[in-house]
């Protein structure tokens, strides 16, 4: 499969969804609504919006409902997580997608608040753009809401600043931060995927397992790629990692080790997608993808 070529169309449908489906920046307050704005077209990767589209389209005959808006629901909690990831009372990060972060764009209070305001408008796509289907929007909520919140996102981020400056970090430790703070979002794009494309009870179960398998390879290569790649290639300062004192695959393990791990789990996501209605080879493509990132 030519990837670059197959991720287009699906990147290019969640750039006009979070064009379309964010508040002007224009809206009263400009300040807000302009760094809300700002943050979310800065760039990345939109990894989680595609996969929840390329989930939603593994459902054969009527989908269950448009994804677009559950997959600008995701890119939104996702963005929110950076903004406040990147504030000095937690990483203290000055760029972020190749550029200034919120708070040193704006102010340290309007990046809070653009943070905010996204996480609540998230909630506010699905309850509106899914109100015909009250079961579906109801599902994914629960599903969203699951994920990003204190037993999964914001738990393995605190769980992430506990760790910080530990000697040695336990396997388990780390594995409870990647787990939560990075494949919670990962499964649930997926599950929400599944969800709109009306996907049936053991393929939605698949979806969550190869997520979590994703998820994990995920944040093993982002570990790895803070201290093997430059920062501007990385559009986020490279070598935090180690001088925050973070526990991470790379700090445990060493480059070599984390790089075998995160090809386990870049191989189990692979695996699993397989086993999807048609062996969902875009799904595929995007493990494999990822796997050779982190080399
Ligand atoms: C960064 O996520 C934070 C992690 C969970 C590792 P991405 O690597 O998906 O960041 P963007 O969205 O492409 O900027
Ligand atoms: C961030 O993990 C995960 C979330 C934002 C939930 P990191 O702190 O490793 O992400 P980067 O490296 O700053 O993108
Ligand atoms: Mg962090
Ligand atoms: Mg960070
Ligand atoms: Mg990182």
């Amino acid at each position: 499969m030519d990837f670059p070529a197959a991720f287009k169309p699906y990147l290019r449908r969640v750039e006009a969804g979070l064009d379309r489906l964010l508040p002007d920046a224009a809206t009263p307050p400009g300040r807000l609504h302009a760094a809300m704005r700002y943050s979310i077209s800065a760039g990345g990767k939109r990894i989680r919006p595609v996969l929840l589209l390329a989930a939603a389209n593994l459902g054969k005959g009527k989908p269950a409902g448009d994804p677009i808006a559950a997959a600008v629901a995701v890119e939104c909690i996702h963005t929110y997580s950076l903004i406040h990831d990147d504030l000095p009372c937690m990483d203290d990060d000055d760029l972020r997608r190749g550029k200034p972060t919120a708070h040193r764009a704006f102010d340290e209070a309007t990046a809070l608040l653009a943070g905010d305001a996204l996480l609540t408008h998230a909630f506010a796509l699905l309850a509106t753009r899914y109100s015909r289907k009250p079961a579906l929007a109801t599902a994914l909520a629960a599903e969203l809401a699951e994920a990003a919140g204190s037993r999964r996102l914001i738990g393995g981020q605190m769980a992430d600043l506990l760790a910080e400056g530990e000697k040695v970090a336990s396997a388990d430790a780390i594995d409870f931060i990647h787990l939560n703070k990075t494949a919670a979002m990962i499964e649930a794009s997926l599950v929400m995927g599944g969800l709109c494309g009306g996907l049936d009870r053991r393929a939605i179960s698949t979806l969550r397992a190869a997520g979590r398998s994703l998820g994990l390879a995920f944040q093993a290569v982002d570990d790895i790629l803070d201290v093997t790649v430059d920062t501007a290639r990385l559009g986020k300062t490279a070598g935090k990692d180690v001088k925050a004192g973070k526990a991470t695959f790379v700090s445990l393990y060493g480059l070599e080790k984390a790089r075998k791990l995160a090809a386990g789990h870049s191989a189990a996501a692979v695996r699993r997608f397989r086993k999807l209605p048609g062996g969902a080879p875009f799904l595929v493509a995007v493990a494999e993808a990822l796997a050779g990132r982190g080399n």
